[in-house]
């Protein structure tokens, strides 16, 4: 039986036919429980030596066969290996079929600068979900159901109308407080999502930095002077930045944040629509409301926040004229970036 079973395994190539062997030789039906069987008739003598025999065969057949399963996982490891081998150093060729090297998408690239910028001055980087519930997109930032500033956001909702996408990053805010005590500052960058008409500046789905510092005696003086470091980075090069009145209900006092425009100079040209400045940002000093949101007793503590759209300051700094073509996929759009 052995030298018959030896010469079967040793010719085996897959892993069926190994299952096959073994359901063979030690099935139910196998052909050692047909000895097994037998011994029942065989005399008390006989059984002695024919039992521990038949038991020390079952154990060679055992690990034989689990030999046999390691050889061919083993091989058929080494057969992919050498069908799926790809000579990576051969860049030309891969070149010639458009594929050559990989560079960051300028979304990814500038983030990272912003996020670099923001860790360079002591802020913490954090992160939400995409998909929120009302109470952190809304109500814990002071706007409750039927407050007419949920108009200013067309909102992606779920069927079950409790759920969202995002509109804004300002939900990590409410995260960001109920993760810290003050004094503390963080940014938190990502995707959001508004049920917009899509054109060459607006799309449905694009990017927001949100910012946060907590902590006492924080004024608009820190907003302003962090706001105008980052975009002075940004761009490489000194930026005038001032102060306008805006309304969000999650700050008071809230202002937009303009920059004067790099490209004129603040004579007016068409990238700032004639006015000399762009719009970078809404922010303002965090609303009293919010912070007991958060947990945070506002006399004792301030802060300031604000929420920056990103794919806007990409253009401005690449001179991309749609903003379409930041999620268009379009291969011979990015691989302009390269270089990055
Ligand atoms: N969340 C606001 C928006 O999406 C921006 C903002 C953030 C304004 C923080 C003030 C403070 O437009």
């Amino acid at each position: 039986l052995y030298a018959e079973f030896s010469r079967e395994i040793g010719a085996v190539s897959t892993g069926a036919e190994v299952a096959t062997i073994k359901a063979e030789y030690l099935g139910k039906k196998g052909r050692l429980n047909e000895i097994l069987k037998s011994l029942k008739d065989a005399t008390p003598e006989e059984r002695k030596t024919l039992g521990p025999l038949s038991n020390e065969l079952k154990q060679k057949i055992l690990s034989e066969i689990d030999e046999a399963a390691v050889r061919i996982e083993r091989e058929e490891i080494d057969r992919r290996l050498a069908s799926e081998r790809q000579d990576i150093s051969l860049l030309d060729s891969l070149r010639d079929r458009g594929l050559g090297s990989a560079g960051y998408h300028p979304l990814t690239a500038i983030g990272r600068e912003v996020e670099d910028i923001f860790i360079s001055m002591g802020f913490d980087i954090l992160d939400g979900p995409h998909i929120e519930s009302d109470y952190y997109n809304f109500e814990a930032l002071n706007i409750p159901a039927n407050h007419p500033a949920r108009d200013m956001q067309d909102t992606f909702w779920f069927s079950d109308m409790h759920h969202l996408l995002r509109t804004h990053t300002s939900p990590i805010q409410v995260r960001g407080m109920e993760k810290h005590r003050p004094p503390f500052k963080f940014v938190g960058p990502g995707e959001v999502f508004r049920n917009e008409a899509i054109d060459a500046s607006h799309e449905a789905a694009f990017r927001q930095i949100e910012g946060m510092m907590v902590g006492e005696g924080v004024s608009v003086a820190h907003l302003v002077h962090f706001l105008k470091t980052l975009l002075s980075e940004i761009f490489h090069k000194e930026l005038e930045v001032r102060l306008r009145p805006g309304y969000f209900p999650f700050v008071e006092p809230g202002f937009e944040l303009d920059y004067k425009c790099l490209l004129c100079g603040g004579k007016g040209c068409s990238v700032c629509k004639q006015v000399g400045w762009v719009e970078a940002l809404g922010c303002g000093m965090v609303h009293p409301r919010v912070l007991r949101y958060g947990n945070i007793d506002p006399d004792l503590y301030s802060g300031f926040a604000f929420g920056m759209g990103w794919d806007r300051l990409v253009m401005m700094r690449y001179g991309i004229d749609n903003i379409r073509h930041l999620r268009s996929g379009d291969l011979r759009f990015v691989s302009q970036f390269k270089a990055y």
